[in-house]
């Protein structure tokens, strides 16, 4: 019999097609979150599983599970996972990165111009059938400039990176905080400085968040760092809810400490802060940064590749291509010895 695989999300027809070839693939065929009891049992079925993010794979949800060897995450983040956990149990874990970093760059990009020219409250205006008849004044509308100004980078990975390089074409000065610096030839093909976080807040126009979710970065911007940026200033969240303070930027929002926000992430999602949710200067999203066509079937692909080569089958057998904790690899060689 073959290995069996569960896929907890609906994927595109041909890429769980070239996963049946060499597995017993179970499929969810509609969206549906999944209780820790649900995954447990789900996932105490199966050799291999894909999930998403909306998945929490933990301690918990593995005990008692022997089957288990591999679990593909679909996205570059992985906080859904614990890995130690899975490092514990013997099971591989995967992530989807590289693929979807000049998608995620992109976006980015779509949510400082649409924030800080106001395009979506503009067309909400549009739609009411505001325009005619309102005598729109010459000064009605007024965002202000991209172009000339100053972004902020916080969390220099490779999709800080794809955001400093587009900006050379809107003529912006990029600074950038991370833990480490680049290497200077990086540094040059960006046109991106280092300063301190705090210079950072201080003097960014537009201050872009690309972080990793981690316990430390929890709440990284919060009231006390809002304070600290322009009141001109737009913020814009493409990595994890929960690295803002949700609440609080609300509060800046509203009160003026700040001019606009575009965010793709939330705390609590898909649940989204009920006071944003009301606010005029603000451009939400629903997760979509990584989802164009061609980047979500390239996550997909990607993910069913490291099980596929995780479990020993096709050209790269034994080696897939994005794994978080490849060590494990090395005890279940050790175990077959
Ligand atoms: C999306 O949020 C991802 O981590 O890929
Ligand atoms: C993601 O892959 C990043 O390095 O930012």
């Amino acid at each position: 019999a073959k290995p069996k695989v569960w896929v907890s999300r609906p994927l595109f027809p041909d890429v769980l097609a070239r996963l049946s070839e060499h597995f017993d693939v179970e499929a969810e065929a509609v969206e549906h979150r999944h209780t820790p009891d649900e995954l447990k049992r789900k996932l105490a079925g199966v050799d291999a599983a894909v999930v998403g993010l909306a998945d929490r794979v933990d301690a918990a949800v593995l005990e008692g599970n022997h089957r288990l060897k591999v679990v593909a995450n679909l996205g570059v983040g992985f906080n859904n996972l614990d890995v130690d956990a899975l490092t514990r149990a013997g099971i591989l874990a995967s992530n989807t990165p590289e693929v979807l970093t000049e998608s995620v760059a992109d976006f980015a990009w779509a949510l400082m111009l649409a924030a800080g020219r106001r395009v979506n409250a503009a067309e909400r205006w549009l739609r009411a059938g505001h325009w005619p008849g309102s005598h729109m004044r010459f000064d009605d509308w007024l965002g202000g400039d991209i172009h000339g100004r100053t972004l902020g980078i916080l969390g220099m990975g490779r999709i800080g990176q794809g955001i400093a390089r587009r900006a050379f074409g809107f003529d912006m000065r990029v600074l950038y905080h991370n833990r480490s610096r680049l290497p200077e030839t990086v540094e040059r093909e960006c046109h991106a400085t280092l300063v301190s976080k705090d210079e950072l807040l201080r003097q960014a126009d537009f201050l872009v968040l690309v972080l990793p979710f981690t316990p430390e970065n929890r709440h990284v911007i919060g009231a006390p760092e809002l304070a600290r940026m322009k009141r001109s200033a737009v913020l814009v969240n493409v990595a994890r809810g929960g690295i803002v303070d949700d609440a609080a930027l609300a509060v800046a929002l509203r009160e003026g400490h700040l001019a606009a926000a575009g965010l793709d992430v939330f705390e609590g999602e898909p649940s989204v802060h009920p006071d944003l949710m009301s606010l005029e200067n603000v451009v939400l999203s629903p997760h979509i940064a990584s989802a164009s066509e061609e980047t979500r079937r390239a996550m997909a692909d990607l993910a069913i590749d490291n099980v596929i080569a995780a479990m020993g089958f096709g050209e790269s057998a034994g080696k897939p291509p994005t794994p978080l904790n490849p060590a494990v690899m090395n005890r279940w060689a050790a175990s077959k010895a």
